[in-house]
């Protein structure tokens, strides 16, 4: 650790805790005069970091979403922004390319193939390190310096050279692959040692942080004991400890509690239903067009139980809302063509007239719209083929205060860990999945309402900002290298 003095040389902010995340948690529209305004996007992050931004003069580091010169940096709501700049070229290779086309699908199963390309690779490099300056600017002698997902794995050991006094944390919202798979990206022992720069490395199940200890294992040689990896000197040359483990995320709770007690938002919801025809059943999916969630998977079986009849529209509708995600990327691109194709298709065959089989909506709402949906639905589809967490099977849960609603889901995602009284599938299982929305359509309401109550009191007790405190908490009392270094010479 460098003296106070020998800090001066560098570039020390003013910031005692810093958040590095790919994006900004603002929107900003610029104008063609190239001014911009900007508004805070409402995403569950932002929400959990705000009161700990505030409490610790906080600054978050991130891209706006555009190209080109990025503002200089600003405040709002007691935060400090610190814009970071892509282009266009960087834009694409670095978000769409290496982020979205070879992380993207290698850390998720490779449900379609990961492409390499090493100029990606090397635009990968080149951004992280753009990301780690602009935190070095920002953080103050000694700062909490908290890096978020796949896009900035790199980051941890870049901030690390140039401040070796900030400590730094991470948290992978993704899943992380088993060695196996892993090996296959041409940089993943460069990848293992970009995140070996932190202090803390959290994941979002305790199978995720087992994968990535085989992999330094594997990849590094380094040794692990339960959690911890023990970095020696082929390694660094100043010994330290990593500590890798699950703190599973969730969402601010109470928000989506409150929303759903608001008399605007009930009404829209019975407005909803009577929109829709006042239906029997309304199935509802709510996800990013994204191939991991396995929207294809949800609409052949709910096809196939209208093909046999199980299910009769207009008694029963499907919605599915696919917010519109990485439109660049050619995957998304092919995806959203096949969904439009099977949708046309349900509706052609067994819609009557006012009244689809499926309401597709490729559209994203604001959270009242959401929360209305949730309670208008009375089963909730998550039919991930794989997922870090799965954030809409929480909200949904938070929105029921009626206790009422049915949720199937995936075991393939996060959320299945905890949610164990919702109904589990195996997507990929057609018959399976049936029989699943079969029951969930005929479950006693008293079954529906104990297992909903039970899924509740999980969710409502572990929300985004315990999530967020736990983290924080676990890396403030993580050894410092100097106390690491000590510890061991004692040891031995
Ligand atoms: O789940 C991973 C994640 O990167 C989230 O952090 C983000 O909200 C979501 O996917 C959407 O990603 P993008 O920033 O690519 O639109």
């Amino acid at each position: 650790m460098p003296s106070k003095n020998a800090d001066k040389e560098l570039a020390v902010g003013e910031f005692d805790f810093v958040v590095v995340a790919n994006r900004l948690p603002v929107d900003i529209q610029y104008q063609d005069d190239g001014s911009f305004t900007w508004q805070q996007s409402p995403g569950g992050l932002v929400t959990a970091m705000e009161p700990v931004m505030r409490s610790n003069h906080g600054a978050w580091v991130g891209w706006t979403g555009g190209t080109g010169d990025a503002p200089d940096p600003f405040d709002t709501d007691g935060m400090r922004l610190a814009p970071v700049e892509l282009s266009e070229e960087e834009v694409t290779d670095y978000y769409e390319g290496f982020s979205n086309a070879t992380l993207w699908p290698l850390y998720h199963d490779v449900i379609v193939p990961a492409e390499f390309h090493r100029h990606w690779w090397d635009t990968y490099q080149k951004v992280n390190e753009r990301f780690a300056q602009a935190a070095a600017q920002q953080a103050a002698y000694g700062a909490l310096v908290w890096v978020h997902d796949y896009q900035l794995q790199l980051v941890p050991q870049y901030l690390r050279k140039l401040r070796p006094d900030v400590k730094i944390g991470y948290f992978h919202h993704i899943p992380f692959p088993p060695v196996e798979l892993f090996s296959q990206l041409p940089w993943r022992t460069q990848i293992v040692s970009g995140l070996l720069g932190a202090d803390l490395v959290g994941f979002q199940r305790p199978g995720d942080a087992r994968n990535f200890l085989r992999s330094v294992r594997r990849l590094t040689g380094q040794p692990t004991r339960g959690s911890v990896v023990h970095l020696n000197e082929r390694f660094t040359n100043m010994p330290r400890q990593v500590r890798a483990t699950a703190f599973p995320i969730s969402i601010d709770s109470a928000a989506f509690d409150d929303r759903a007690r608001q008399p605007e938002v009930q009404e829209r919801a019975r407005q909803i239903r009577e929109e829709l025809g006042n239906p029997e059943i309304i199935f509802l999916g709510v996800d990013r067009l994204d191939y991991t969630k396995g929207i294809l998977h949800r609409l052949k079986s709910y096809g196939e139980l209208l093909t046999e009849g199980t299910l009769a529209p207009p008694q029963c509708v499907l919605v599915q809302v696919a917010s519109p995600s990485r439109e660049g990327v050619e995957q998304y691109q092919l995806l959203r063509d096949e969904i439009e194709v099977t949708v046309g298709r349900l509706n052609g065959d067994y819609s009557e007239l006012g009244h689809p089989a499926v309401h597709y909506l490729h559209h994203s709402y604001d959270h009242d719209e959401m929360t209305a949906l949730y309670l208008a639905a009375d089963v909730m589809l998550v039919t991930s083929l794989r997922d870090g967490m799965n954030l809409v099977a929480k909200e949904y849960i938070a929105s029921r205060i009626d206790e009422n609603g049915v949720l199937i889901l995936s075991e393939f995602t996060g959320a299945a860990d905890e949610l164990r009284h919702a109904m589990m599938i195996n997507p990929h299982d057609y018959e399976g999945n049936k029989e699943a929305m079969v029951r969930a359509t005929e479950m006693p309401a008293r079954e529906a309402r104990r297992r909903m109550r039970a899924l509740r009191r999980r969710v409502m007790e572990n929300d985004v900002a315990k999530w967020a405190e736990r983290f924080i908490d676990t890396l403030k009392t993580h050894p410092s290298p100097m106390h690491t270094s000590a510890e061991q010479s004692e040891e031995a």
